[in-house]
């Protein structure tokens, strides 16, 4: 994906979407779904990892990938509905994940519609295992201070206890370049912060794509950060996503008063899958 592929790729990805939340509920959304900084940041995070499907001179399909070391993720996929039904999506996760391979990624993950046979069969035909899913939380900005012990873009700690090889880097130097947030350390604990949304067009809310802490009370003090922030840019809320096999963090996101909305079909492919089952704060959107 080029630079000047950007335009064409948001408007198949908004016209696709469009497409698909008409299909699943009657109705047709109007204007754009997905913020306009959406690909020139993923472009930002990872270069190699994003990818459009061209027929002649036009882009007709379009994948985003994240690589975090040895573990990645992909989406939004997209492909123009007027191509669709022709192998594309095929094309663009395969080459997807031979990239990903080739830079040494152990597990690719993604999220998709439990209730779409066809997203099921598109993905378990690719190699991918269905067991999994994503709870999305959201809760009130409360009153209160940045926590003592808490960096603002300092330096960002090896997250191997997560998973190992896990690396956050490039999302961490892409979101303080593009200024779209801020990273937040505390001992050995990640929270990446997006005070300018990077996906959706709300611009209410600050979305946290990432937070990984060894324990509970790393994680009570990086969530306290995030909402300080958010309070810092006068947004009112904070959402994310959760793995749904890790239950602690989502008991700790609903003690704090957070609530959780609808759950997503994770699906997964490689070594070691249930890497988030354990008793590690996570929280990571893979859309
Ligand atoms: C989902 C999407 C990316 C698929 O793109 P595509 O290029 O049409 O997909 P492909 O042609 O590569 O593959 C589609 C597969 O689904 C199958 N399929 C289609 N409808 C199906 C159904 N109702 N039940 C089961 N399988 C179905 C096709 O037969 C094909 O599989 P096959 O090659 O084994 O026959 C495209 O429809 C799209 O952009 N949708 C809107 C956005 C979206 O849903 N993105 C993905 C979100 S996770």
């Amino acid at each position: 994906m080029r630079e000047a592929d950007l335009d064409a790729v948001l408007e198949i990805t908004n016209e696709a979407f469009r497409g698909l939340v008409e299909k699943n509920t009657g109705r047709r959304p109007k204007g754009p779904l997905f913020a306009s900084s959406l690909g020139r940041y993923r472009r930002d995070v990872d270069p190699h990892g994003c990818h459009v499907a061209v027929s002649g001179d036009e882009v007709v399909g379009a994948n985003f990938s994240v690589l975090r070391g040895t573990l990645g993720w992909f989406g939004p996929l997209a492909v123009r509905p007027d191509a669709q039904g022709l192998g594309i999506a095929q094309r663009l996760v395969t080459e997807c994940l031979r990239a990903a391979e080739q830079r040494g990624v152990r597990l690719m993950g993604l999220e998709t519609l439990a209730n779409s046979p066809q997203h099921v069969h598109l993905y378990l035909k690719l190699g991918f295992r269905p067991s999994w899913t994503g709870i999305s939380f959201r809760g009130e900005v409360r009153d209160g201070q940045m926590p003592r012990g808490v960096d603002v873009d300092g330096a960002i700690p090896k997250l191997d206890y997560l998973y190992p090889g896990y690396d956050a880097t490039n999302d961490a130097r892409a979101t303080r370049a593009a200024k779209v947030g801020v990273t937040l350390t505390d001992g050995d604990g990640l929270a990446i912060c997006h005070y300018v949304n990077t996906l959706w067009t709300d611009t209410s809310i600050v979305y946290m794509p990432l937070i990984v802490a060894p324990d509970r009370k790393t994680f009570d003090s990086l969530l306290r950060a995030v909402e300080a922030v958010a309070r810092e840019q006068g947004k009112g809320h904070v959402v994310t996503q959760v793995p749904g096999a890790s239950w602690t963090t989502q008991e700790a996101l609903l003690e704090h008063g957070y609530e959780s909305g609808g759950a997503a079909l994770r699906m997964k492919r490689g070594d070691n899958l249930d890497y988030d089952a354990g008793s590690i704060y996570y929280c990571d959107d893979w859309h």
